[in-house]
């Protein structure tokens, strides 16, 4: 499950413009909840355009030790048959959760409300993350944990079922520790509540009430508040998930700073707790253009054009943290061309993903001629002004695939070819990336 073969080197090659239509796999963060919540559905459920990225196989794996039957059509739509919530089963063995943390904090969630124990292991970089952010509250629910030192993987949770219903404030904006609540919450009976003092990703919310959950979602003074009633009885749904805006974003990155570039990213999600990265490059001077805004699947989707153009330094606003916390490290690639500074911070999230993405991607881009200023909470970047940067280094990308995507669209526009050591890590989340490079006019070398 996890990408533990063997390194993939490639060497990214300088590229002329990048022109065409491409279309980026399904959003990660829907793609998880479809297999979690279609799991706990009585019936068949239908999810076409699943991502199909290890985080997401790993996930649909650990709901099969679980009990759900799911099975991929040859048509490429995943019909899933739950086991009712409640339901879920003893796994035989341990739960490989490879790279993925939301795979990880999600299920934690749902096992710690059910009478089954299991236990979580994942790869180097998954068991270095905190998981202390989930067991404080599901061990308020009622849920025992036998975590490794430092609240890290291999991880056991033995759940509680009846488990006691909460209200948490959550501590740190996170979607996924306020979804391992609300999932946990799927099995209590009573009323389990959540308040995010700062709003994240809303995924868990629509979908949770998609699939009939009882669940209400109102403003109070100290934030968001989301109460789901358990125990709930999920209906199957037929889900279509739209493009992922984590994985558009490296191509509205890309086409900005390669001069020429006329780019149009198909069937993007445009949920306004996720498209924080369509505001800051506009903030900095890019054409992006929403083609034929409509609904998919009760999601906001659009095709985005992007054409290049002179990208301008700018303060980025602490407030769009949230909606773009996984695309600082394309955000930092597009910072290194604009025009002067750009200073990125209150992001200090950063330190604790798939790595620590504020010291990989200063190391990365100082290696390639990159001038910045380091920050506890995030990155200063003097831009170049639309010139190419250096390049000419080996960057590491220490088992994160957006750290390697970030450096490849990096290297598209150097002087010198940027090289990464291994980009195994993009399977996780992005298998097509490098065939969609290879679409717009782009070369690679893989060594
Ligand atoms: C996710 C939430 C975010 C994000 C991750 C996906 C989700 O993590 O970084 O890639 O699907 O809920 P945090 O909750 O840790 O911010």
């Amino acid at each position: 499950m996890a990408h533990t073969a063997s390194p993939q080197p490639v060497t990214i090659n300088p590229a002329p413009a990048l022109v065409g239509r491409i279309r980026v796999p399904g959003d990660k963060s829907i793609s998880h909840r479809s297999l979690m919540l279609a799991a706990l559905a009585v019936g068949e459920s239908r999810v076409e355009g699943l991502l199909e990225g290890e985080d997401v196989l790993a996930t649909a794996a650990a709901m099969r030790a679980m009990g759900a039957d799911i099975a991929r059509g040859a048509d490429g739509i995943w019909r899933i048959h739950g086991v009712g919530v409640g339901g879920l089963l003893q796994p035989q063995a341990a739960l490989d959760m490879g790279n993925s943390g939301t795979s990880t904090r999600l299920l934690i969630g749902l096992v710690a409300s059910h009478p089954i124990t299991a236990t979580f292991v994942g790869d180097a970089s998954l068991s270095a993350r905190p998981m202390q952010r989930v067991i404080a509250p599901l061990s308020l629910m009622g849920a025992d944990f036998t975590p490794s030192p430092g609240g890290r993987l291999p991880l056991m949770v033995r759940g509680l079922a009846p488990a006691v219903p909460i209200t948490y404030t959550l501590p740190v904006a996170s979607a996924q520790v306020k979804s391992a609540v609300l999932l946990a919450g799927l099995n209590t009976p009573g009323i389990t509540r959540v308040i995010e003092p700062v709003a994240t990703r809303d995924h868990s919310e629509r979908m949770l009430a998609g699939f009939g959950a009882v669940l209400s979602v109102e403003q109070t003074p100290e934030g968001r508040l989301i109460s789901i009633t358990g125990e709930a009885e999920l209906k199957p749904q037929s889900i279509v998930v739209p493009g992922d805006p984590s994985s558009a974003a490296f191509w509205l990155v890309a086409a900005s700073i390669v001069p020429g570039s006329d780019v149009v990213v198909e069937n993007v999600g445009m949920n306004p707790t996720r498209n924080g990265i369509v505001n800051a490059l506009r903030l900095m001077g890019a054409d992006i253009t929403e083609i034929d805004a409509r609904d998919v699947g009760g999601e906001p989707v659009a095709d985005l054009r992007v054409r290049h153009a002179a990208l301008k330094g700018i303060e980025v606003p602490r407030e769009l943290a949230p909606s773009m916390i996984d695309e600082y490290p394309a955000l930092f690639v597009a910072a290194a061309f604009a025009e002067g500074r750009t200073v990125a911070r209150g992001a200090d999230e950063l330190r604790v993903k798939e790595s620590d993405r504020i010291a990989v991607m200063k190391d990365a881009l100082i290696a390639n001629g990159v001038s910045l200023i380091e920050h506890e909470d995030g990155l200063s970047i003097d831009g170049t002004g639309g010139e190419a940067i250096p390049g000419g280094a080996r960057i590491a990308s220490k088992l994160d695939h957006r750290i390697a995507m970030s450096m490849a669209i990096a290297g598209l526009h150097a002087r010198a070819p940027v090289m990464i050591d291994d980009a195994a890590p993009v399977r996780t989340s992005f298998p097509t990336f490098f065939a969609l490079l290879d679409a717009l006019g782009g070369s690679v070398t893989w060594s």
